[in-house]
């Protein structure tokens, strides 16, 4: 689908747009901006906030760490004076009419204006697609010199997409929209890069929190990390010391037939090339790890999946080789295996573990990536989840066996980006991360706002 003349036109659109657009502030370009992340306890969703239009209105938005736009609902009282659509008539669109599709009743209104170019969106928490109005605005971000949040700046022209009210469905109750942050031109990163020019860099760094009531952060550009352990302002961690690389892959939309190659994803997508558990390896069929022309296999990182999710083969091999583990981390005390509580399958008896500064006392994770010397370890804190008082799930998910539909074998979901912070070099097509912050006793909502 990426490939219809309709992204053909956004493209067009957004680099013509891009090249006009000017920031207001131009004596003071920052080098990085900062925003919010909350999670949203009833459906593990991660929240941001985002000041919209003119006067400023803060919108709550959904992060999609691979959605392609920003797109919001315009419908319940989007006002602002600084609202323009994407007009047919205008140069932008008149690269390809074949978009200008809308025909809009009475009264005019965001997102509902004729001879307007439309655009194809996703609302990856639903799984749906929408075709909402280009619209453009102007959107305020506080700057960052890494250390604290600091003034608000303003970016006009900034591109977006108004939908309905009906597109919001399945987002967290407050949700007015989805934040994408994918290597695309009209995504986020890119915009802000475009806005403020040449050194602000095209990257971005998320922190996902695990603690509902206290907000995690997101960085556009590049500054330091600084956090405060145990919220102590007379202590600092600048935590990209602890940073490891790897590469981003590209992947394909799957096809109908192996022989088409299917359209590049905007998705953010890793070569995991093993998982070890304590030193153990975890047998598992090379192919499945592998990247292919079909878009079948390899593995992809995600904010809108709340757990991460296995190949069927993956999973059975991963929980057996946990299990094993399990009595040599206990030092062969057993620890009983209770009835499993959807979505979850493997869960204990949660009198039978110890607890740690790193989570539960369980068997350590490996993410083995291309350079066999970067690992991305996962503890307790990240790999069990508490159901209930007595009972602890293993938070890894199988997602079926590999058919011509499915595409990625891994997705790592967010429990197991939670407290750690993960930069996203789109123009390097590299990946840092830290592996837990909990090590050094930091927690994703330790950053100053
Ligand atoms: C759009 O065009 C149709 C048909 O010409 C017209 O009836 C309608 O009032 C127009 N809507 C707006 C919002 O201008
Ligand atoms: C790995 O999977 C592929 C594809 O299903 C299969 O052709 C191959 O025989 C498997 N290799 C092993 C060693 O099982």
């Amino acid at each position: 689908m990426a490939s219809s003349p309709r992204f053909i036109l956004l493209s067009l659109l957004i680099f013509f747009s891009l090249s006009h657009a000017q920031t207001s502030s131009s004596h003071s370009k920052p080098k990085a901006l900062v925003l919010p992340i909350s999670k949203d306890a009833s459906t593990l969703q991660y929240l941001t906030h985002l000041n919209l239009g003119t006067p400023s209105l803060q919108t709550t938005l959904v992060v999609d760490l691979g959605g392609r736009h920003l797109w919001i609902d315009c419908s319940s009282g989007y006002q602002s004076s600084t609202y323009r659509p994407g007009h047919c008539g205008s140069a932008s669109c008149s690269l390809a009419k074949a978009d200008c599709v809308s025909i809009c009743p009475n009264p005019a209104r965001p997102g509902c204006n004729n001879n307007t170019c439309k655009v194809l969106a996703k609302n990856s928490v639903f799984g749906g697609f929408l075709i909402p109005e280009v619209a453009i605005d102007t959107i305020s971000i506080r700057s960052t010199d890494g250390s604290k949040a600091g003034s608000h700046v303003s970016i006009p022209n900034f591109i977006f997409a108004c939908a309905e009210s009906f597109d919001l469905i399945n987002l967290a109750s407050g949700a007015k929209g989805m934040l994408g942050l994918a290597k695309e031109r009209v995504s986020m990163p890119t915009q802000l890069s475009s806005a403020f020019g040449g050194s602000f860099r095209r990257k971005f760094a998320i922190c996902l929190p695990s603690n509902p009531k206290a907000n995690g952060v997101l960085f556009f550009g590049d500054s330091p990390y600084q956090f405060h352990p145990g919220y102590d302002t007379s202590k600092v961690v600048e935590v990209s010391s602890s940073f490891r690389y790897t590469k981003l892959h590209v992947n394909y939309e799957t096809t109908a037939s192996p022989r088409l190659q299917g359209a590049q994803l905007p998705e953010y997508f890793v070569k995991i090339t093993s998982i070890l558990v304590n030193q153990k390896p975890v047998p598992i069929n090379s192919t499945l790890l592998d990247f292919h022309k079909t878009g079948i296999g390899g593995s992809r990182i995600t904010t809108v999946q709340p757990y991460t999710t296995l190949e069927t083969a993956i999973y059975k091999s991963f929980v057996k080789v946990f299990d094993e583990q399990m009595l040599v981390t206990t030092g062969n005390r057993k620890v009983r295996k209770v009835a499993a509580v959807s979505p979850f399958k493997d869960c204990y008896r949660k009198e039978d573990l110890d607890m740690s500064l790193l989570g539960f006392s369980v068997p350590d994770i490996y993410l083995v990536f291309e350079n066999r010397d970067v690992n991305w370890l996962i503890t307790g804190a990240n790999s069990m989840v508490e159901v209930s008082n007595d009972v602890v799930c293993l938070g890894f998910l199988d997602r079926g066996p590999n058919t011509g539909l499915t595409t990625t074998s891994i997705d790592i979901g967010a429990h197991q980006l939670q407290d750690n912070l993960l930069q996203f070099d789109i123009a390097a097509s590299r990946l840092a991360f830290t592996s837990t912050l909990l090590l050094r006793e930091v927690e994703c909502s330790n950053f100053k706002f």
